[in-house]
């Protein structure tokens, strides 16, 4: 396996997670350039990381042809900009969730990609966890029987967090925290979706806070997922079947998968398989995938990104949650 040379574009808290992932995983990948807006911040980043080289601008980071892959850490605002500038310089992407700020960028992002042939993906780790094979398993061995109904909740009380509550930044609990629980769904009941019942309650910036979703599925099941950022924590999800259910705790990055009969009593409790932050899942798959010459990861292709993209266009529209950018003359980056 090549060891590829990495570098991440913004320098937040998300990034330093993705730097402790890149710094274990020496010897596969190379912990090699950061961009930021400011020089200074990128030098103390990579001073910090171990990384190789800086950049004042996420444009000289786009124009270096050593890059291998561009990790994109900025707010989910920025990420179609910062995605076309890569992928426009023919550099492999792999971009923070939510992957754009609706599913008209998404689509545009990934036209462009695959008709330059670069890879393109989404940084949603719990899809690239190991664990989740395990829930996948479980359910396909059949030890809770046969499964109607899936809860999960993900809230954190983060309202005070800038990119959380501005619209200019694409903020809200949905694209930042309830997409994990549309995620949950997504993964273990699919996306045939009947019907959506929802509501949510703003900020007076006039992003989601407080989200409340029922999925109705085609095939009779249901999922009820829940979302806050003004109170919090709580990171769990739970399906139900007819001889038992499944819990997971901390539904972003599984801590604990327990399964219990109807009576009550835990039958299992699988060994989580162990990681560095977890992190590292999604960027292995990358260089899977970029060693593969294909355009886009089997964990997460792009026909999901914009499933989920489309679900949450989808829920904001219901809620009138709009974000200042999303007008007629931006064209194709409207809600839908
Ligand atoms: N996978 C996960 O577990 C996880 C967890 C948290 C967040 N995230 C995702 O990671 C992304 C970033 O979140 P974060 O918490 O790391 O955010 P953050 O701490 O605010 O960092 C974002 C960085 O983006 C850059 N940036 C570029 N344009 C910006 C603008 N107009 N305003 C503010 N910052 C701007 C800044 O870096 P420079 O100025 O240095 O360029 C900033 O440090 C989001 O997509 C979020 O959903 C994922």
């Amino acid at each position: 396996m090549k060891r590829i040379n990495m570098a991440i574009m913004g320098v937040g808290n998300i990034a330093r997670q993705m730097a402790a992932a890149i710094n274990g995983l020496e010897g596969q990948v190379c912990a090699y350039g950061v961009a930021s807006r400011s020089l200074e911040r990128a030098e103390t980043f990579a001073k910090e990381w171990h990384f190789q080289r800086v950049y004042g601008s996420y444009e000289e980071l786009a124009e270096d042809p050593e890059v291998d892959l561009v990790y994109i850490a900025t707010p989910h605002a920025m990420h179609y900009d910062n995605a076309r500038l890569c992928v426009e310089h023919g550099r492999a992407v792999l971009v923070e969730k939510a992957f754009t700020a609706n599913a008209g960028q998404a689509r545009e992002l990934i036209r462009l990609a695959r008709e330059g042939h670069v890879f393109l993906t989404e940084a949603i780790w719990t899809r690239y966890l190991p664990a989740r094979q395990i829930v996948e398993s479980l359910l396909k061995e059949g030890i809770i029987g046969d499964p109607f109904t899936l809860e999960a909740e993900f809230s954190v009380p983060l309202s005070h967090v800038r990119r959380m509550y501005d619209p200019a930044l694409a903020g809200g609990a949905l694209l930042d925290l309830g997409m994990y629980c549309l995620t949950f769904a997504s993964m273990y009941f699919g996306n045939e979706i009947a019907r959506v019942e929802s509501r949510a309650e703003k900020l007076d910036t006039g992003v989601d806070a407080v989200d409340e979703i029922e999925y109705f599925y085609q095939d009779g099941r249901k999922a009820h997922l829940r979302t806050s950022m003004v109170t919090g924590p709580v990171n769990r999800g739970e399906i139900r079947g007819t001889r038992g259910r499944i819990e997971v705790d901390n539904l972003n990055n599984y801590a604990a998968i327990r399964v219990y009969d109807t009576a009550g009593n835990l039958l299992r409790e699988p060994e989580i398989p162990p990681q560095i932050n977890g992190y590292e899942y999604e960027v292995l798959a990358c260089v899977r995938a970029l060693e593969a010459g294909r355009q886009e990861c089997a964990e997460m292709p792009h026909a999901l990104t914009l499933e989920i993209m489309e679900q949450m266009d989808r829920l904001r529209r219901d809620w009138g949650v709009v974000y200042p950018f999303e007008t007629e003359e931006r064209g194709g980056t409207s809600i839908e």
